[in-house]
């Protein structure tokens, strides 16, 4: 067993590691392996899910109490890395751009904390080190498997770069949204650019299209509700004198609530249908949900802001955003809370110079452990 300063320096060197070998959504074969190899070194047991990325592991507790897991996503971005760090990415053209790789060392830690007192622990945590977040479904893979049948709550965590090291985003509600995207594609009749009239010009249909979608925010859902609709690719035609027989329009909806959800599904289905047939025009509308509002459960959003302030955390409220995590699809199940981590002020999530501060690494793992473990006294 190491003391704290040992621990720290070994969560470090293996946190560096992952940062170096970065791997896309679903292709985290290295770092399954790695994973793996670092919680069995540990004597944390893994469990024998037939997972083809990802692990699930468990640290059983000496006395009884209920099971909880923690959740921590392991792919990274095609983004390429401009922070200039010695442990850069080696993969070029794929980053830890989300800080996913913290995340994985969080986790790692918190388990190995856990395990070295697991005759105090009440319950088992589990560990599930969650493939595929970025492609907003990686949940799903696990939900899969009976991981979550006997867990009572669920723990989640990000990388938030907007706040220093020693603060803490929580709050009680909604703090992502739910993810859907969209395909328009409008048919018309194509003919000379200069005889609009023996044809149905499909352009100014998907415009109009366009307009009226942002009336979907502003006249049907409630006021006080967030929610919004990108238009992020309009597409129509190859030339200058030809008009073109269809045109696609392709975006994205993001809600909070659930019945804003199904609404503007509705919505965009009666614009797009209706407003090709006022021109003349035919619609088809692709909906392609991904995954829910993430909310955070009133108890367990208050029980994670005491322990924070025991554990010598500030807390902020826990800034709500319109972009998505997959860890919503574990709270259909069971309650959830996930919680920000201040990783030092810098560039956000998803841009080239991201990085996170090393010095959180050992305390957000000790957070997690108390949060999770109970244990008030010092964990090493
Ligand atoms: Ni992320």
């Amino acid at each position: 067993m190491y003391n704290r300063k040992e621990l720290e320096e070994k969560l470090i060197s293996d946190f560096e590691w992952f940062h170096m070998h970065p791997e896309l959504s679903y292709e985290e074969n290295k770092t399954t392996e790695k994973i793996r190899e670092i919680l069995t070194e540990s004597g944390i047991e893994i469990l024998p899910y037939p997972l083809e990325t990802g692990v699930i592991a468990i640290v059983r507790g000496s006395k009884n109490g209920p099971v909880q897991a923690l959740r921590c996503d392991i792919d990274a971005l095609p983004v390429k890395e401009e922070t200039g760090l010695t442990y850069a990415s080696c993969c070029e053209g794929k980053m830890h751009a989300c800080g996913h790789d913290f995340h994985i060392i969080a986790g790692i830690g918190c388990a190995v904390l856990l395990q070295g007192r697991k005759d105090e622990l009440a319950g088992d945590v589990k560990f599930i080190f969650q493939p595929g977040e970025e492609t907003s479904v990686g949940a799903l893979k696990i939900l899969e498997t009976d991981v979550l049948a006997d867990v009572e709550q669920i723990w989640g965590i990000h990388a938030d770069p907007t706040n220093d090291v020693g603060v803490l985003g929580i709050r009680e509600g909604y703090v992502t949204a739910a993810v859907d995207r969209f395909v328009i594609t409008i048919k018309g009749t194509g003919c000379h650019g200069a005889h609009p009239d023996d044809g149905t010009d499909p352009i100014p249909v998907a415009a109009a299209i366009v307009q009226a979608l942002q009336t979907v925010v502003t006249r049907n859902i409630n006021a006080f509700h967030p929610a919004l609709v990108s238009v992020t690719r309009f597409q129509a035609g190859n030339t200058w004198n030809v008009i073109p027989e269809s045109a696609v329009l392709e975006g994205t909806v993001r809600t909070m609530e659930r019945e804003d959800r199904i609404l503007f599904e509705k919505r965009v289905r009666e614009i797009a249908l209706h407003t090709s047939h006022a021109f003349g025009a035919e619609a088809e509308v692709e909906w392609i949900a991904g995954c829910p509002a993430t909310y955070n459960d009133g108890g367990m959003a208050e029980e994670s802001i005491l322990m924070a302030e025991e554990c010598g955390f500030s807390v902020v409220p826990e800034e709500s955003s319109l972009g998505g995590d997959d860890f919503a699809f574990y709270e259909e199940k069971i309650p959830g809370c996930y919680i920000k981590i201040g990783t030092g002020k810098g560039e956000r999530i998803h841009q080239p110079g991201f990085q996170v501060d090393e010095s959180v690494i050992l305390p957000a793992a000790e957070y997690l452990a108390k949060l999770m473990g109970g244990i008030m006294n010092n964990l090493i």
